[in-house]
């Protein structure tokens, strides 16, 4: 296999992507994100505005890419006094701790005491374990002491024989009239029921953060500029509801995809919902496989995708290493491997970003797609995110979806990539125009200013 390609990776490349792109409808306006309608979005990344420009901006919350409301936002931050820079310019230690211990420290304990309370339900459960093993001196008691029921005579069992039957009418009046009731109440809580405990977040999902015809453009156009030709077989790594998959095979008589997933659950609802959908022949020319990725199997593919950064669940070097030797493996000799990253100042902060989605059949109605950073580990880079909706009644499905994943640096993910033996890596970022917002155009690129959040293609090429 050919050395790295370094000359390649500094090549600026634009391309266009129809429909605009996903991810950088965080940074769209209003007008552009209801043109784009569902066809945008990921998990997460939001304004694409250079962190140089609004410093203060970046320890806040940004609820999306509402122009108005966040300007309004940012100009109240930047009139805020922020004296903590000042006692750290000050460089002395103990004037720092002298001008603002308590505040800090208060700060933080608040900080740590919201993401137990909000990310982390597993205390909530130790916790309901508690009465349980309150409960093992009583059983013991009963152990010590294995008393012999006593017989009953002829007649007492005579009367309980008759107190018996009497009982089991009653019970049975009781069945029968509890029975009404639970029906009763069955259709009151059906008529009352909320979208949220209707809706199927599945679908929610796939309008909220996934544009699978783009991604295909990219991949297709990127494929062509490397190899001269189509690609026909496309492996969908971590594919969830394997939408990619079957959009691809949708859009190709010759087309034929591979899907891979861990959840027995989803893959259901993908052969259901999306590949249900598919005329037989389409069909059959997806393949989904309930398996680890690590697992590699299936036909080699021309191009295999991993996204919204599904690889975040490989929390260690050792692990990302191996999920890219075998993506790697199972790619076909000039394969292209396509993943995407996201980052920027406020991908490790706490953060809520809210977005309005288009229902694009209009039965749910427009709803509202949340991203929530919960926690961030400086020490280990993991991270626990949810997705959230809020439905058009108003009532919430929270934690519809939870991330628990390590957040890859593009050196990290790039330096393994070479290690498992691409020739060539190149980062595709995202144009933005006069107004710092994502225009839905990548190009290659060597080097650009940090912003607030980002999202790029890596294109690693066998
Ligand atoms: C963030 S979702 C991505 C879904 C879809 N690919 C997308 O772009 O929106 C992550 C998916 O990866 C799957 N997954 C997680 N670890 C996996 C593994 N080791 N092997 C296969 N699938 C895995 C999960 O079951 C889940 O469906």
């Amino acid at each position: 296999m050919a050395k790295a390609n370094d000359k390649d990776d500094t090549v600026a490349k634009t391309t266009s992507k129809k429909g605009a792109s996903k991810k950088s409808s965080a940074g769209m306006t209003a007008k552009k994100k209801a043109a784009a309608k569902s066809k945008t979005a990921k998990p997460e990344p939001k304004a694409k505005k250079k962190v140089g420009k609004k410093p203060a901006a970046a320890a806040e919350p940004k609820p999306e890419p509402k122009a108005k409301k966040k300007a309004g936002k940012k100009a109240a931050v930047a009139a805020e006094p922020k004296p903590e820079p000042k006692a750290k310019k000050a460089g002395k230690k103990a004037a720092v701790a002298e001008a603002k211990p308590e505040p800090k420290a208060k700060k933080k304990a608040g900080k740590k005491a919201a993401v137990a309370a909000e990310a982390k339900p597993e205390p909530k459960k130790k916790a309901g374990k508690k009465p349980a093993a309150a409960a093992e001196p009583k059983a013991k008691k009963k152990a010590g002491k294995p008393k012999a029921e006593p017989k009953p005579s002829k007649k007492t069992a005579n009367k309980k024989t008759a107190n018996k039957k009497t009982a089991n009418k009653k019970t049975a009046n009781k069945k029968t009239a509890n029975k009404k009731t639970a029906r009763k109440a069955k259709a009151g809580k059906a008529a009352k029921s909320t979208l949220a405990e209707r809706v199927d977040k599945h679908l929610l999902y796939q309008y909220s953060v996934q544009s699978p015809e783009a991604d295909i453009e990219f991949f297709v156009d990127r494929y062509h500029e490397l190899r001269g030709k189509d690609p026909v077989v496309l492996r969908e790594d971590f594919c969830g509801t394997s939408l990619i998959s079957t959009t691809w095979a949708a859009l190709g008589d010759d087309r034929r995809a591979v899907g891979v997933d861990l959840d027995t659950a989803t893959l259901e609802w993908a052969r259901k919902h999306n590949l249900g959908k598919l005329d037989p022949e389409a069909r059959a020319r997806i393949d989904l496989r309930q398996a680890n990725v690590l697992d590699g199997g299936g036909e080699r593919s021309d191009v295999t995708c991993a996204m919204n950064f599904s690889y975040g669940v490989f929390k260690t070097r050792a692990e990302l290493r191996r999920y890219l030797e075998v993506a790697f493996e199972q790619l076909a000799d000039d394969g292209v491997f396509v993943t995407e990253l996201y980052g920027g100042t406020e991908a490790i902060v706490q953060v809520t970003d809210e977005r309005e989605v288009e229902d694009p059949t209009e039965t749910i109605g427009d709803f509202t797609y949340v991203w929530e950073q919960a926690s961030y580990n400086p020490i280990t880079h993991e991270t626990l995110c949810h997705i959230h909706f809020v439905l058009p009644d108003g009532s919430k499905l929270e934690r519809a979806f939870t991330y628990d994943w390590r957040l890859w640096s593009i050196p990290e993910l790039r330096e393994l990539l070479y290690e498992v033996g691409f020739s060539s890596v190149r980062v595709y970022w995202e144009a933005t125009d006069e107004d710092g917002d994502g225009t839905g155009e990548y190009y290659a690129t060597e080097k650009e200013d940090n912003q607030e959040s980002w999202l790029v293609y890596i294109i690693a090429a066998k």
